[in-house]
């Protein structure tokens, strides 16, 4: 397994450009899936990351083909669904594999999608995935690790549906089981972040009707058919977090191109009133910390626009070093706590309470050899690695690769020293 060796402390100074949005491009892939046949759909910005293959060899299990030109950033969809199943090996290897739930019962009536994979959070149940299937007239069943699907009356009927929680992803089960469904369907409490947006403007530039995306009410007005696509991703929100974050974290400075600032006006507010200098025009944020001595941080992980869990761990890392009493919690994944383990190996102190962390700053990070275990918590250790003086390891380079695309590169040229063993 490759790892990932930084050695520091460095100021991070310089521009980085952000890459497409993963979770967007997690939720636009199985959109592409209720066209018929032909080019399906055409994706630009895509990011470089390994989820792009996994998501290939979905489709190839589909019948279908993802061609992905790294060069021009662009996916390319064609053919049409010949099989309505996807591998234990595939669907293990993403979250998102649990959309093919809603996208192939939406096109064919049937799916077997065995349980999904993706960061290990602290459990992350499937019921409301379900209850929203069930909701269509799907029969659904459980059997060898695998969730059936059997539409008893197909094409599917439009539904009044309430959520018990905004899940990101039982929306887009939501949407996708609706888009062709006969009649209206209204979503209550839908999730309303920015990648379901562009899922909705993929699907509704395929000739959906849907509106209200991006709000708690969604109302979608079955189509029969559905055209082809050419889509640009939006940019990657959490990517841009994280580059303000390591901005901050080093005390550095910089520009951050190629980003929608009001996607994360909530971690702007949070970084501003540390005390780091943020501005913004068009698609750059300028960050900057090096004249700062930064102040605790309150920090909670909500639903969008609320600060997002993804960011919760980074955010956390930053704390550290700050001065004063830093409060976090985590009402999305509020067990993903567990992650702070290798800070405590780095020699950091936090005290757990039942339904929070708090962090005593200023506290300095110390070398060692630490597993993230996931994306964002590994990117953390990196970016908590950048400030030590002395060599760090992060067991956790498979994780990183799957949401950020060439992270180490990206570091490197902000004078980061950083290789991957
Ligand atoms: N939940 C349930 N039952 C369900 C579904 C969700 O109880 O049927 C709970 C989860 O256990 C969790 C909360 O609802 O406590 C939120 O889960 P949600 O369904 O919203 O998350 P998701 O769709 O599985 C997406 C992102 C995650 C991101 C979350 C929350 C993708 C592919 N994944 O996951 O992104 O953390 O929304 O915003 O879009 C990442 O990028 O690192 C990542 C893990």
């Amino acid at each position: 397994m490759e790892k990932i060796l930084i050695r520091g402390p460095v100021k991070l100074t310089g521009n980085v450009a952000v890459g497409g949005s993963k979770n967007s491009l997690s939720a636009v892939l199985p959109a592409l899936c209720l066209k018929e046949t032909g080019t399906v759909g055409i994706i630009d910005n895509v990011p470089d990351i390994e989820d792009v293959q996994s998501f290939q060899t979905i489709f190839q299990e589909l019948g279908m083909e993802l061609f992905y030109d790294n060069k021009e950033r662009r996916i390319t969809v064609t053919g049409e669904i010949v099989n309505t199943q996807i591998s234990k090996e595939s669907a293990g290897r993403i979250r998102a594999s649990n959309l093919f739930l809603g996208a192939l019962t939406a096109s064919r009536g049937l799916a077997v999608i065995p349980f999904p994979g993706g960061d290990r959070l602290g459990g992350r149940p499937q019921d409301i995935h379900l209850y929203v299937l069930e909701k269509f007239g799907i029969e659904v069943s459980e059997r060898e690790d695998a969730v059936r699907c059997k539409a008893t009356r197909f094409p599917l009927q439009g539904q009044k549906i309430f959520l018990r929680y905004p899940s990101v992803g039982a929306t887009e089960n939501a949407i996708l089981l609706a888009a062709k469904a006969v009649g209206d369907t209204y979503i209550y409490n839908a999730a309303c972040e920015p990648e379901i947006i562009d899922m909705v403007i993929v699907l509704n530039g395929m000739g959906a009707r849907i509106i209200g995306a991006g709000t708690p009410i969604i109302h979608i007005r079955g189509v029969e058919q559905l055209r082809g696509i050419t889509h640009e991703l939006i940019p990657d929100r959490l990517e841009c977090a994280t580059y303000m974050v390591a901005f901050a974290i080093t005390r550095g400075k910089g520009r951050i191109y190629g980003v929608i600032p009001e996607h994360n006006f909530g971690v702007i507010s949070v970084l501003r009133d540390s005390g780091v200098d943020i501005q913004y025009q068009d698609d750059v944020i300028t960050v900057d910390a090096s004249q700062r001595e930064l102040q605790a941080l309150h920090i909670h992980a909500q639903p969008y626009p609320g600060i997002a869990t993804d960011i919760q761990p980074l955010l956390s890392t930053l704390a550290v070093s700050c001065c004063g009493k830093s409060y976090i919690k985590d009402s999305v994944f509020p067990n993903r706590f567990w992650q702070m383990e290798p800070f405590i190996q780095m020699g950091i102190s936090i005290k757990q309470t039942s339904d929070h962390l708090e962090i005593e700053g200023p506290q300095r990070f110390h070398p060692a050899e630490v597993d993230g275990g996931d994306i964002r918590t590994s990117m953390s250790l990196v970016l908590a690695a950048l400030t030590i003086s002395g060599e760090t390891i992060v067991d956790g380079y498979e994780h990183i690769r799957r949401g950020y695309e060439n992270f180490a590169c990206k570091l490197q040229a902000l004078g980061a020293v950083i290789e991957i063993m």
